[in-house]
């Protein structure tokens, strides 16, 4: 046994346990954070003797006799300073990286009082947000040094709930503490672990199953298969095309690596691997179809029942495309790659499911919906929908990649099996196998504009990898499409889009929905053609942005609340003041559309005296319980205090729609607004909160839209749209020295919110452009966390932020649109516009190579396209 410290604590444990473990496990010091449990990212971070560390790579051998400080262990003070410092700098969103953070911070202001801003940076540079963008943290990390320095009382917080003032986000607390619960922090007396055996080959055929040797290991309590499935053995996002294995069955063929086998459960997590190992699974392998082209080839064998392996087609036609590119005066054409990529959300899938009633279950989760959980969860074990009870806890970042189950069912079913409480958790080795990723995209674009340089057609053929399953392939080709022609005003176009299944890693939602992929392709054209008419890449975008009653190329005519010129206005100064500079402008659409149903709802009640603000409307760290209080002090007229937001549960919060297509501020702020008008109008009419104790005010709203191919001129594909323009400035060697922004997002609610949304997209895209990637071999992916190539804090370059609107403002929610998935399209674009402007070479594929952070491709590979 070795003895040490923890938090002033004498403690004692075996010397094989992991630090990480050990505080999680033994301890109950759930603020310690489990990101990667491979050294990769920080959220463990603890103090050793001072010196921060990270305790997933630590065995206790190592700490004989040393002092560990957890989050736990700060301060009063200490725990006052950073919380009241990241809160008040909006630093905090998903929060699973924040204790980490505090942590390095603290290790660093221990030793250095007063730091300038390199050595703040230096000292965050192992800990990955993937949220932020880090510039906020980094700010709180300055507020937090000059209070412990200065020893000064907590300044009263002087921000209102106003609409447009930054309200300290409701959960920033107990995030910043590692107070806050996430579904890993939870341990329940009696509980299992459960974990599922993946396919050994992307595509093999399952002969035999023998789980004899597992069960006799004397942890083993359970060893399922889809035998065992007494509902549904298929799951799926869309209802209408559910074809993912549950398990895949004996004399079944496996589509990729990570589909389950079996689900081995275990009384102790340690040893899940250990019983796992024991399964012994006949397979006999086949080749793996790796690409679209193979996968679409003639005699080809199909992973589904559809022709040719295409899960998806969309064919957008409006105008002559044809005819329109004959007549052009200046015509560009050219091919772009795009890879697939990794969410890398800080928190691995985790769900916990518990018997309830007589044959229900009750879940714990972290996903985008509670109701697409309880929808499929239902559906696979065969019982209505209420028998399924989802709460969701804290969701440390989704980004898309949380949409389908990963977990849920496999929690679910252990549970309702076994009636007795079971964990699923991924590693973060297999999350990064599991779950959907951006699609990787083969685009051919061209582009064409008159004489002035006005655009006149746009002919696009889009083939993307949409891996083993459908997820969300099909809606996300056909917002990679119906955005490809951009935010311009020109109206023929003819855009061939087809998503095609193969044997890699299912690709799904991914902010940007298909268009980060396409607005790299268009953006790129549109800089070729500006060269050709002489105009620069600021002028050409500004002289085809659509304005209010232009129409898009989709057919919608623009309303009021369109400030795309104005974004590129306000950028205009500084892409023609910087000597290396990129821009871009694009477009992004809050809401499902194109005739989706598509409702925000919320329960306003009273209780206890105050307002509680129900909504199943998951919050991925974009902040909705602050925006939804803030509309809700908007329309009530009651300060925030009043407000409790609640989190999501089937039992007491409406469905409010996933947390998808940067919808939730619009539809569901729109519907808060609606339920609170109900009380508000009880109490104009001279009520008082007591008086109405126990009531509830139920708010709908309902974005209608037209259906792609409606029979319109002018349909309306979207309720609403936001636009931006950003400018990427290097500096001579490639760097990226600063970037510019401007975000019509209408009414902004919660500018630190919504700033630190756009900081957080940008360095994603920045990510996405220059060093992120996903490879792959036949199938198998290579990366791990360390690998992917996310952005440090070292490499973030400042980020400067504006808001700009329209001329009008939509009376939806008080005019909020949405600018979650926005944040991340045009980056790249930029990027490679200012790359071009450096060197003059054309980068068609991402991640780009021959820049400041990839080296060159030897020649005979390298892309040489010159203008
Ligand atoms: S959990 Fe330890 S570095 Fe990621
Ligand atoms: S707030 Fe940092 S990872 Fe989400």
């Amino acid at each position: 046994m070795i003895s040490f410290t923890v938090n002033g604590q004498a403690v004692s444990g075996g010397e094989e346990l992991k630090l990480m473990d050990f505080l999680r496990e033994e301890l109950h010091l759930t603020g310690t954070k489990d990101g990667c449990a491979q050294g990769a990212c920080g959220a463990c971070t603890v103090l050793v003797d001072g010196k921060a560390a990270r305790a997933c790579v630590f065995t206790l051998a190592k700490l004989a006799g040393k002092r560990v400080v957890t989050i736990e262990g700060l301060s009063p003070r200490e725990k006052d300073v950073y919380a009241y410092a990241f809160g008040k700098a909006g630093a905090v969103q998903c929060g699973f990286c924040i204790p980490g953070m505090v942590m390095s911070a603290k290790a660093l202001l221990d030793a250095v009082p007063a730091p300038n801003d390199a050595e703040i940076k230096k000292a965050l540079r192992g800990n990955i947000c993937r949220c932020t963008g880090y510039a906020k943290i980094e700010e709180a990390v300055r507020v937090a040094a000059g209070l412990l320095q200065s020893g000064e009382a907590l300044p009263a917080d002087a921000a209102g709930a106003a609409l447009g003032e930054s309200l300290v986000r409701v959960d920033a607390a107990e995030k910043t503490l590692g107070a806050g619960v996430y579904v890993d922090d939870i341990d329940l007396p009696g509980m299992l672990h459960a974990s599922a055996l993946r396919a050994a080959h992307p595509r093999a055929r399952v002969l035999k199953i023998d789980a004899s040797a597992a069960l006799a290991h004397p942890d083993c309590v359970a060893v399922f298969t889809a035998k065992d499935v007494p509902g549904n053995n298929k799951i799926g996002h869309l209802a209408f095309i559910s074809d993912w294995d549950v398990f895949i069955a004996e004399g079944d063929v496996t589509r990729y690596l990570g589909d389950s086998i079996a689900l081995v459960v275990s009384r102790e997590k340690r040893s899940l691997d250990e019983i796992k190992k024991l399964v012994r699974v006949d397979y006999e392998v086949l080749k793996p179809l790796i690409s679209p082209a193979a996968a679409m080839a003639e005699g080809a064998p199909l992973l589904h029942a559809k022709e040719r392996n295409i899960l998806a087609h969309e064919h957008l036609i409006r105008g002559d495309a044809e005819a329109a590119l004959a007549a052009s005066a200046h015509v560009v054409s050219r091919h772009y790659s795009v890879p697939f990529t990794e969410h890398a959300f800080m928190e691995p899938e985790c769900a916990i499911g518990q018997p309830e009633g007589e044959d229900g279950v009750l879940l714990y989760t972290a996903g985008q919906s509670i109701y697409d959980e309880q929808r499929e969860c239902a559906r696979m074990l065969g019982l209505e929908p209420e028998k399924v009870h989802v709460q969701g806890k804290l969701v440390g970042g989704g980004f898309g990649g949380k949409e389908d189950m990963s977990v849920q069912h496999h929690a679910a079913l252990a549970a309702w099996l076994l009636k007795k409480p079971v964990k699923v958790l991924l590693s973060r080795a297999e999350s990064l196998v599991v779950h959907p990723k951006r699609h990787a995209m083969e685009m051919d674009f061209t582009t064409g504009c008159n004489e002035e340089g006005r655009l006149t057609a746009l002919r696009a053929v889009v083939v993307s990898d949409t891996g083993a399953y459908a997820s969300l392939g099909g809606p996300v080709l056909q917002r990679a499409c119906t955005h490809a022609a951009g935010p311009y005003n020109f109206q023929c176009i003819d855009i061939d889009g087809t998503a095609v299944y193969t044997n890699n890693p299912p690709a799904g939602a991914f902010r940007g929905f298909g268009v980060c992929q396409t607005a790299f392709a268009m953006e790129q054209n549109l800089n070729l053609l500006a060269e050709k008419v002489g105009l620069s890449p600021w002028a050409i975008r500004r002289l085809n942005a659509v304005r209010p009653g232009d129409v898009l190329p989709n057919g919608q005519i623009v309303d009021e609340n369109c400030g795309l010129a104005e974004c590129l206005d306000s950028v205009k100064a500084d892409y023609e003041n910087a000597k290396i500079a990129g821009i871009s402008s694009f477009f992004k659409n809050s809401g499902l559309g194109v005739g989706l149903p598509d409702t925000g709802r919320c329960i306003v009640s009273v209780e206890g005296g105050k307002v509680h603000l129900r909504t199943s409307a998951a919050c991925i760290g974009q902040g909705l319980a602050t925006v939804i209080t803030q509309v809700a002090c908007k329309t009530l007229g009651l300060p925030p205090e009043m407000m409790v937001a609640e989190p999501p549960d089937t039992r007491r919060t409406p469905s409010s729609g996933t947390t998808t297509a940067s919808r939730q501020s619009f539809f569901t702020g729109e519907a808060t607004r609606r339920a609170a008008q109900l009380l508000r109008d009880e109490l104009d009419a001279g009520k008082s909160l007591s008086e109405l104790e126990g009531r509830e005010f139920f708010g709908e709203y309902l974005g209608e839209t037209d259906p792609m191919g409606a029979d319109k001129p002018n349909p309306v594909s979207h309720v609403a749209y936001g636009y931006a323009a950003e400018v990427v400035i290097l500096d001579e060697a490639g760097k990226v020295e600063k970037v510019v922004a401007a975000y019509d997002m209408g009414q902004v609610i919660n500018p630190k919110a919504a700033e630190g949304q756009i900081e957080g997209g940008i360095v994603m895209g920045l990510g996405y452009a220059l060093t992120e990637d996903y490879p792959l071999e036949n199938g198998v992916p290579l990366a791990k966390y360390g690998t992917l190539g996310l952005w440090r804090a070292t490499e973030t370059p400042p980020m400067e932020i504006r808001f700009v609107q329209g001329p009008g403002l939509s009376p939806i929610a008080y005019g909020a649109k949405g600018c979650g998935e926005l944040a991340t399209i045009p980056t790249a674009p930029a990027v490679a516009g200012a790359y071009h402007k450096l060197d003059g070479k054309l980068r068609t594929k991402l991640p780009m190579e021959d820049t400041f952070y990839r080296k060159p491709k030897p020649p005979a590979q390298a892309e040489t396209d010159c203008l």
